[in-house]
């Protein structure tokens, strides 16, 4: 049985997709760490099962970790998706699921890991920026890159033009990863993935756009 686990916290975009992706698995569960997260309304109606572990309701890291764990590995899910779940994971946990959990930034790692990636690029002046989708590992924001896509930075840019033209990338790209990692197409090797059979054509983005 092919399952997934879903970790999210708030508003719950990047899990919508997941669930309107049409993926090849059995069984869908949103876990949410926040009783409040928007993003379990619309779980619920897609009709996919949804539970709460409230962090606040331990008293540490490590016993939400646990208790997580706990009810992640009742579904046996062969792939664990983080789609903007905003908890800091011990290293415990992140080993236990090694290779199978994915989580998905707003800025083209290395660069801008952490939050306020939007505000960070435009600070520094960037000309490209984007999104990423990786496999989790110890270090924060770091880990094996499954895809990204980049989109320009335009003048008029502010961060909310930005975040939204990076948000509906994030749209295309984390169905399209988690496609892959379900037909069994990811091969991880050290710090790098490659896709099998991947139909990936030879693109460059350049901005400002090079002189006729
Ligand atoms: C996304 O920008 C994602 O990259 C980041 O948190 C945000 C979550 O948004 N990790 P949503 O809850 O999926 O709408």
């Amino acid at each position: 049985m092919k399952s997934l686990v879903i970790l999210i916290s708030g508003r719950g975009s990047n899990m919508q997709v997941l669930l309107e992706a049409g993926l090849q698995v059995d069984r869908i569960t949103v876990i949410s760490n926040n009783p409040h997260a928007s993003g379990l309304e619309i779980a619920r109606k897609y009709g996919v099962e949804t539970m709460v572990i409230d962090h606040r309701a331990y008293p540490d890291r490590q016993t939400f970790d646990m208790a997580l764990a706990e009810r992640i590995d009742a579904c046996q899910p062969k792939l664990i998706a983080l789609a903007g779940f905003m908890r800091i994971l011990s290293d415990h946990f992140v080993q236990r699921y090694q290779g199978r959990l994915m989580n998905i930034h707003p800025s083209l790692l290395p660069a801008f890991p952490g939050l306020d990636t939007h505000a960070r690029a435009l600070q520094e002046g960037i000309k490209i920026h984007g999104c990423t989708v990786h496999f989790v590992t110890l270090q924060l924001d770091h880990g094996p890159i499954v895809i990204q896509a980049a989109i320009p930075v335009l003048p008029y840019d502010t961060e909310k033009t930005l975040a939204a033209r990076v948000l509906h990338q994030e749209h295309c790209i984390y169905p399209q990863a988690i496609r892959w990692f379900m037909e069994d197409r990811i091969k991880l090797s050290e710090n790098r993935v490659e896709v099998i059979n991947s139909n990936v054509h030879e693109i460059a983005l350049y901005s400002p756009g090079l002189p006729e």
